[in-house]
């Protein structure tokens, strides 16, 4: 299993799930079961200050596309819920309290009481859509969830995660409430507003009328709010909403979550979802490209912008250097199999480890209105990251994507999402018959570039350079060399008396037009300077 283990504001999650608040959590006998599942954390029931029975019966409705409740909040009280958080933590759990009242000096009390009993986290729950006057007005008020947050983080001293309610229309200005007060992290979503009727008794089901949708249904919200939320705040952020596999939470993952969790999934996928989840996010981790290329997934902390590149060691074989083919929480990188380090490698399947370490080199500008890329072969897993760079600054993207067959072009569907794609294969199975650099020169007669990226086999990317230098485009491109360090000490890389992992691996036209080795000459691993 690859290393899938998460870290939310200092709370360390052996894998990115999490029991959502709500569910088999009211007993330390159950909170213990679930961790013991598989969950990363469990997050307890909603705690107040004093016990609560919730609402009367029905409060539940089973929906097809998931489920609609209206609990109430029932909870025993913040007095008799420490001997249930003992249990949890004697047996090892990570827990995490979830707290709820009325003002936030009673949000602060129960906080600290819960932390007093050894939680690890705290998460306020300021959206509860179904229990008047303890959540539903906190939650349509960034003011008040400004104010609550700050109150808990007066006094508390584990972490502090606000969660959020989707029933508000801009929710990203409540995260940046959360964030004022002083938030560690934030969790979104709680459910969303929601109501049943039976025909055949002409009355809402619930007997609190109204209750809160959750489950699969409610999981294109709960990604499209964690997405906005991201781009509007630096703390993390725990996707909660509809997760059942591991796909839903690489959803999460992918728009900006640290983690996850879990609830209504427990009653589609039964209480090994956790494991199941874990597993299913880490078997995305590797994907097979085309016959001798693969994508390798893996979560990291680490930097990385486009064009930039990590050492992979990979252990009794080598150390190679490897662009960042995603970028964001979880990298990738597209190996093709050259020799002995990418063969080995390419027999990895997900869970074997590998060493990384980086991301090193400089990266692409990524300025101009118009962006031409040119890709040759495995060269687009070091532009992709730059063609969708370019379209996320509003540059208009083609992308001349290059393979010597049909079966090899990877990466297309990317290219086209960034914008307009050009296929060239050298036997003419798909698109342009013929080399990259001659089509490149079609498309550069087709609209005015002012910035041209390309990577791809060397004298692809000579052609290209030079055709950009003869009409004055601005030109980069990336180079591979040999490499040992990777961070600029052992002079292996060397092209001219530039190093191509400190330096480059990106360099500009203006550069290559001086270079004496571009094109011509690279290095063998003892130094000895080979024709290309
Ligand atoms: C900055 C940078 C980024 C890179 N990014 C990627 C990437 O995203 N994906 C990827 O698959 N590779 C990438 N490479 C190339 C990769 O590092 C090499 O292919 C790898 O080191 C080869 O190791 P090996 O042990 O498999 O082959 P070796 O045993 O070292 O070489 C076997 C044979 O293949 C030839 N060869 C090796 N590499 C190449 C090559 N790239 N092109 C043509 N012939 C080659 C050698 O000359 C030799 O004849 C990158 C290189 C650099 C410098
Ligand atoms: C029966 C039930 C009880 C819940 N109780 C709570 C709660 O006490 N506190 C809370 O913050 N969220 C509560 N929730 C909301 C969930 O934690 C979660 O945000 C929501 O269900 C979406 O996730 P899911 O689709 O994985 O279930 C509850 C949800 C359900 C269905
Ligand atoms: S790889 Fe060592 S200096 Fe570049």
């Amino acid at each position: 299993m690859p290393d899938v283990s998460a870290n939310v504001a200092g709370l360390k999650l052996r894998n990115p799930t999490m029991l959502a608040s709500g569910f088999l959590d009211e007993t330390g006998g159950t909170l213990l079961r679930v961790f013991k599942a598989g969950a990363g954390a469990v997050v307890t029931k909603s705690i107040g200050p004093e016990p609560r029975t919730g609402n009367t019966n029905p409060t539940v409705v089973e929906l097809e596309v998931g489920m609609l409740n209206a609990m109430g909040l029932p909870n025993p009280g913040m007095e008799d819920f420490g001997a249930e958080v003992k249990v949890a933590l004697d047996g090892g759990a990570v827990v995490v309290g979830s707290v709820y009242g009325k003002d936030p000096d009673e949000y602060a009390a129960v906080a600290s009481r819960l932390e007093s009993y050894g939680v690890q986290a705290i998460e306020l729950n300021l959206s509860c859509p179904h229990a008047k006057g303890l959540g539903t007005e906190i939650a349509e008020d960034p003011e008040a969830v400004r104010e609550f947050t700050a109150a808990v983080k007066a006094k508390a001293r584990v972490p502090v995660m606000p969660k959020l309610s989707p029933n508000v229309s801009d929710i990203a200005a409540f995260a940046g409430a959360a964030e004022d007060g002083g938030a560690d992290a934030i969790v979104a979503i709680n459910t969303l507003k929601a109501m049943a009727i039976s025909p055949e008794l002409k009355t809402p089901i619930l007997a609190n009328r109204v209750g809160g949708l959750s489950g699969p249904a409610i999981r294109p919200v709960g990604v499209r709010c964690v997405y906005e939320i991201y781009e509007a705040v630096d703390v993390p952020i725990v996707g909660v909403g509809g997760v059942e596999t591991g796909r839903d939470a690489l959803e999460y993952i992918l728009a900006g979550a640290r983690a996850v969790q879990i609830g209504t999934g427990l009653a589609t996928r039964g209480m090994s979802v956790f494991a199941d989840v874990t597993s299913e996010v880490a078997a995305y981790l590797v994907t097979r490209e085309v016959h001798h290329t693969s994508t390798f997934r893996f979560r990291s902390a680490m930097e990385g912008a486009p064009g930039q590149f990590i050492m992979v060691w990979i252990p009794g074989h080598d150390e190679v250097p490897m662009a960042l083919s995603y970028l964001g929480d979880v990298k990738g990188i597209t190996v093709r199999a050259y020799g002995d380090a990418t063969n080995a490698l390419l027999k990895y399947t997900a869970g074997d480890l590998v060493g990384v370490r980086g991301p090193y080199g400089n990266t692409f500008h990524l300025d101009g209105r118009r962006a031409l890329c040119v890709a040759g072969g495995v060269g687009i897993a070091s532009i992709i990251a730059a063609v969708e760079g370019f379209s996320d600054r509003g540059t208009k993207v083609s992308t001349v994507l290059a393979a010597r067959t049909a079966e090899e072009l990877i990466f297309e569907e990317r290219c086209e999402e960034a914008g307009e794609v050009h296929v060239a294969t050298d036997d003419g199975t798909r698109g342009f018959h013929g080399l990259a650099p001659a089509l490149a020169k079609r498309v550069l007669g087709q609209h005015t570039f002012d910035s041209v990226v390309t990577c791809g086999p060397e004298p692809m990317m000579k052609a290209v350079v030079d055709l950009c230098l003869e009409r004055g485009i601005p030109v980069q491109a990336s180079l591979e060399r040999f490499m040992k360090c990777g961070i600029g000490i052992c002079d292996a890389c060397v092209l001219d008396d530039a190093l191509v992992c400190k330096d480059g691996p990106i360099f500009t036209g203006e550069e290559l037009a001086k270079s004496h080795d571009f094109g011509r000459f690279r290095r063998d691993e003892s130094g000895r300077r080979i024709p290309l």
